[in-house]
């Protein structure tokens, strides 16, 4: 049996699974819960070790590990990414989301626009939004059923409104692109002409399929003036309740700059539970990565396949990176409340709304896949027999518009 396969008991205080906020957010604890990005999978050992090793300990006194940390960020992205990074480029944060606050206070000013592909981890928006910035929506268009950047829609927004930095996301949550070299290529060139920042959140750089290669933005030409990347273990190992995070900034100047505000409000001093797991994981998680990414495609596959024959009215977007899929319900013709009807109380699903990620996507639904297959496969046999009912006389009459076939 492979160890994915392993179901864990899960914890209620889990943030995915805690009945207060499932209620909160789905009215329903009844739900199978597949919303936030996070992992079911028991974490790699040589993490465990490293925390099992500090928790035995007598003493908790100060200590600070960033320089090992660095090394071992840079080498991880040397050998899996072939990425040359400069160890004494980094700013430990303590989740990339701060870096993200930080970094757009630092190099805007509020007011300002910040340009973001939509639809969009939803976050960005609240991150932008906090600091005083304007959101400047830029969509992603469907082009042959698979997403592509819009650049003349970019480069009128950059010449027509006050935008200062692009938050891009590379591999992009929810879509699940990854980014070619091409279109990273064309975005720091507008950026570069019209004077524009990219921040790069590349959090979901190693879950990346066979098919497809990251590339980081700080890997191309011409771009090291204009760019601050962020990264984490947290999407990798699945260390998200001992998040840590890194700022990545090549320019000399923008690096001190971010340097002394970061230090200035102490958000380097991390928890050395975090920084020695996050070095284990770098230093000695590759084989349980390598494992995962080989479950998860088996996983993709299943999906693929159970779709095109039991479910043809849902359009999957088959990531090239994340293990979030990316799931169009509009050919189902519900309206948005029958939906969430359907997918909340009859196929008792808790997927992320569409609308989350911008609000004309309401007929759409992340689904967070890292979990066992055998729950996977309940979950897609759930939603099938939910769509093959059709909307049933428990959502409002008004609403279903006589769609109910179960009644
Ligand atoms: C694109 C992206 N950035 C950032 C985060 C959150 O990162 P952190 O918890 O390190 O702030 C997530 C979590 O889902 C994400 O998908």
């Amino acid at each position: 049996m492979n160890q994915f396969d392993t179901t864990h008991t899960v914890e209620h205080n889990f943030a995915k699974s805690n009945p207060n906020y499932l209620k909160a957010m789905f009215g329903t604890t009844d739900v199978m819960p597949l919303w936030i990005a996070d992992m079911d999978f028991e974490i790699a050992k040589p993490i465990q070790e490293a925390l099992q090793k500090l928790v035995t300990r007598n003493i908790y006194a100060y200590e600070f590990n960033t320089e090992e940390a660095f090394k071992a960020i840079s080498d991880w992205n040397l050998k899996r990414h072939q990425l040359q990074l400069n160890p004494k480029s980094f700013v430990q944060v303590s989740g990339v989301l701060t870096g993200i606050g930080v970094l757009i206070r630092e190099l805007s000013d509020k007011g300002d626009g910040i340009l973001i592909q939509t639809p969009i981890y939803h976050q960005f928006f609240k991150v932008i939004e906090s600091a005083g910035r304007k959101v400047i929506s830029n969509k992603l268009k469907v082009v042959d059923g698979h997403y592509q950047m819009d650049f003349e829609d970019i480069e009128r927004k950059l010449k027509t409104l006050n935008i200062k930095i692009i938050l891009l996301c590379n591999p992009h949550n929810p879509i699940g692109r990854v980014w070619t070299k091409e279109e990273l290529q064309k975005l720091i060139h507008l950026a570069n002409q019209y004077g524009v920042t990219i921040i790069s959140d590349e959090i979901h750089s190693d879950i990346v399929y066979s098919k497809s290669q990251f590339n980081s933005i700080s890997s191309l030409e011409s771009s090291e003036n204009h760019i601050a990347v962020l990264g984490s273990p947290a999407k990798t190992f699945g260390m998200q309740s001992i998040s840590n995070g890194y700022i990545y900034i090549p320019n000399e100047n923008t690096h001190k700059q971010v340097k002394q505000t970061i230090g200035a409000l102490y958000l380097d001093h991390g928890s050395i539970h975090s920084v020695n797991a996050t070095i284990a994981a770098y230093l000695k998680g590759e084989e349980w990565l390598d494992d995962l990414l080989g479950y998860l495609e088996k996983t993709m596959i299943w999906i693929e396949n159970f779709m095109q024959k039991e479910l043809p009215e849902v359009t999957l977007f088959k990531p090239e990176g994340t293990y979030q899929i990316w799931l169009d319900f509009s050919k189902l013709n519900l309206s948005d409340d029958a939906l969430k009807h359907l997918i909340v109380y009859q196929a008792k699903l808790a997927l992320t709304p569409g609308d989350w990620f911008e609000a004309s996507h309401a007929q759409f639904m992340r689904m967070n896949v890292a979990s066992p297959l055998s729950k996977i496969q309940q979950a897609f046999h759930q939603l099938k027999k939910a769509i093959d009912v059709g909307i049933d006389c428990s959502f409002n009459e008004a609403e279903s518009n006589n769609n109910c076939r179960s009644c």
